[in-house]
């Protein structure tokens, strides 16, 4: 299955979702590919570890200057989870139709792919969802970021690709009480069915930029093993949203 993770908006945490979430999915036994289509700001190569020892990536594939599989680097920090990093330049992005043939060919070899979307509604957003069989719609509890994210399922649901909302950086007490949007709100403005919450944790941030594994007993860790869950068609209740303060 291919699935593509988006937002509209940048920093909702699409990459952060697209690398808990691959790993989950490989906590499940499943052989994970994750490609980087943010080209310009390639993300996942640190979040998973693999940091500056890439030498190819997504657009050297696409132009014939390596083998597929040598723009394929093992997460040292995830067996079982696979990146592709994203183009250098921006303008190295593939075409939507190279990224339906890429997926075509390495959906043999994997299990489930995961495409990380850049932000915006652009070229590269069309490449990102291109291949896409579902996506996994990003907001932060913010009515900005819950619009954007409206906007894009509108776009996805114009294309034929069912779409999921996922709330990130959700806390349970927000520090301006009451004035903030709950996650009904949110959920209500993106008008899409709820697949999932991420708690705002700075376990997350920290594992992202050292490429750290969350620690398996984190709420971000069982957060992202539900949702995993309920991609593979599981039927998972919600944590409990008190309990993640801890
Ligand atoms: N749930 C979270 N808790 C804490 N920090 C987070 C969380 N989600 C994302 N971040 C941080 O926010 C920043 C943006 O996230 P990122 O995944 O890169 O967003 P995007 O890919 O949508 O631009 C990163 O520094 C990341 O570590
Ligand atoms: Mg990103």
């Amino acid at each position: 299955m291919v699935t593509v993770v988006t937002s509209g908006k940048g920093g909702a945490g699409k990459s952060t979702i697209s690398a808990g979430l691959a790993r989950a999915l490989a906590h499940r036994g499943k052989r994970v590919l994750l490609i980087d289509g943010d080209a310009g700001l390639r993300s996942l190569d640190v979040m998973l570890g693999i940091g500056g020892s890439a030498v190819h990536d997504l657009s050297d594939v696409l132009n014939g200057n390596c083998q597929p599989v040598h723009a394929v680097y093992p997460s040292p920090i995830c067996p079982n989870v696979f990146v592709i990093p994203a183009p250098v330049e921006l303008e190295q992005m593939p075409t939507p139709d190279d990224m339906v043939e890429l997926c075509r060919n390495f959906a043999e070899y994997y299990d489930e792919i995961i495409i990380d979307c850049p932000a915006g509604i652009g070229r590269g957003f069309l490449t990102a969802v291109a291949a896409a069989d579902n996506a996994l719609v990003v907001t932060t509890p913010d009515m900005v970021c819950a619009r954007d994210a409206q906007i894009v399922a509108r776009l996805l649901e114009e294309k034929g690709i069912p779409s999921r909302l996922i709330v990130n950086r959700l806390r349970p007490h927000p520090i301006i009480k009451g004035k903030m949007p709950d996650v009904d709100e949110v959920i209500d403005t993106a008008g899409l069915q709820l697949i999932g919450v991420l708690p705002e944790d700075e376990m997350v941030s920290v594992a992202n930029a050292y490429g750290k594994p969350l620690p398996s007993e984190s709420y971000a860790a069982v957060c992202f093993a539900n949702i995993a869950a309920r991609l593979s068609g599981e039927t998972v209740a919600l944590a409990p949203l008190k309990k993640m303060q801890s």
